[in-house]
């Protein structure tokens, strides 16, 4: 925000309130002022039901009478993934299979600038479809890039994966399956009073390496250890002052933030700012998303500040540390994460991830070198895939999704 309107905002401002996202390594800020000139009406809260009709799940007319793949696909589309970006293509064009591609359009050149987040949200996808196939006594053979990997820096045309999809009794359904369309991100204030209790931290762990194939190491770190805990706060605090500091990286973010039920329901992807003020200012032209906010700026520094709260009401934090960093592992992360997470809500946890200490871009290279150190990924190759708090905390809206149809090539 630039000088004239924060002074503008400092004469008129009766309460101000910062409105933040940390969606996908993202945020966005806005001081905001609830002052009699500024007309409420008609800014409408709240997400757009059809935002997110995804979390009822599939349409039921599609569980019997149409191809299966849409239902199947139904539950893919519930994946997390970084920036709610939703990059995945779903090609139907050979029968029994679907073909998963990469939307080289949905892509995040600076804060993921080697893809590896991308590529975990593919891996996220392919497990939920895996699991849903199993619901449908289907067994999913996975092969990942039939065509060949992708480049050590970016996506391209050829397919992620294809999907073989066989009628097979032997498949065995999967526990989590039942958390799918209750998993949610929770970037909420946690509670600090309940530690993260052993069985939990053991369930989560298991899940994301099923059959004991040690894909990844899980690691966490509770309440029992305040001294490492604050650590990993501290970390977590620089490399969120470095991506809200660092302008390119911000305006990555500015550029898939939805302001208010009108975008988000046009976009039905992206970063959701709710909050009837933070609309109303929008509208009002107050929120200038084409300039990142500076580094003093109350914008920011209320953000360091809020986020700082947040990180002081976390009680766990938790890795995923991988041997290798190459293209199958990524997604062998991004499978084993969606079931950790999937665990996690089956324990009635909240989890949030915490990427931006994991991203591979210049500046944050000091909190990234910090987390390898204290996560033990020290050897040549070995990379933190997955950082996150973990704590109880109220639920959460869901995040929206676009129609199934908009995935869909045929
Ligand atoms: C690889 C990856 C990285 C992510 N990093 C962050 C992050 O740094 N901060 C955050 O709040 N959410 C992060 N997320 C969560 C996504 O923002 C979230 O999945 C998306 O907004 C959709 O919301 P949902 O998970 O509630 O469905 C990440 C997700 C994935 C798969």
């Amino acid at each position: 925000m630039d000088t004239q309107v924060n002074r503008q905002m400092d004469s008129t401002v009766q309460r101000r309130q910062f409105i933040r996202i940390l969606g996908g390594g993202a945020v966005s800020a806005i001081a905001a002022a609830t002052t009699a000139s500024v007309a409420l009406a008609g800014c409408s809260a709240g997400i757009p039901a059809e935002a997110i009709e995804a979390w009822k799940g599939p349409d039921s007319t599609l569980a019997s009478v149409t191809d299966v793949r849409h239902w199947l696909l139904s539950y893919a589309i519930l994946a997390p993934h970084s920036h709610n970006l939703q990059s995945w293509i779903a090609d139907l064009r050979t029968p029994r299979q679907i073909t998963l591609y990469c939307d080289l359009q949905r892509l995040l050149p600076q804060t993921d600038p080697l893809s590896r987040q991308i590529m975990m949200s593919h891996g996220t996808f392919l497990e939920l479809l895996d699991m849903a196939a199993r619901e449908r006594g289907l067994r999913a053979d996975i092969t990942l890039f039939p065509q060949g990997a992708f480049g050590l820096t970016t996506p391209d045309a050829r397919p992620v994966a294809t999907v073989r999809l066989t009628p097979d009794a032997t498949v065995q359904r999967d526990p989590l399956f039942a958390q799918v369309l209750q998993r949610h991100t929770n970037r909420s204030g946690y509670d600090i009073t309940r530690a993260v209790p052993a069985p939990a931290w053991a369930a989560m762990a298991d899940a994301a390496n099923p059959a004991g194939a040690a894909t990844v190491r899980v690691g966490h770190i509770g309440l029992d250890n305040g001294v490492v805990l604050d650590e990993h706060r501290r970390i977590a605090r620089e490399a969120w002052r470095i991506e809200l500091t660092v302008p390119r990286t911000i305006m990555e973010s500015f550029e898939v933030l939805r302001v208010g039920a009108s975008e988000i329901a046009a976009h039905r992807d992206g970063l959701s700012l709710t909050s009837p003020v933070v609309v109303a200012m929008d509208r009002l032209g107050l929120f200038d998303r084409k300039r990142a906010p500076g580094t003093h700026d109350y914008a920011t520094t209320s953000q360091i500040k809020e986020f700082d709260a947040k990180l002081a009401s976390t009680p766990g934090f938790l890795w995923m540390v991988t041997p290798a960093n190459d293209r199958f592992t990524q997604i062998q992360a991004g499978r084993a994460y969606v079931r950790l997470q999937l665990a996690a809500t089956a324990q009635g946890l909240a989890m949030q991830p915490l990427s931006q200490a994991l991203q591979e871009y210049a500046e944050q290279r000091q909190p990234y070198a910090d987390i390898h150190a204290l996560a033990g990924a020290t050897e040549s190759g070995s990379t933190v895939q997955m950082w996150a708090r973990v704590g109880y905390a109220p639920e959460v809206e869901p995040a929206p999704r676009r129609r199934l149809k908009d995935f869909i090539r045929v």
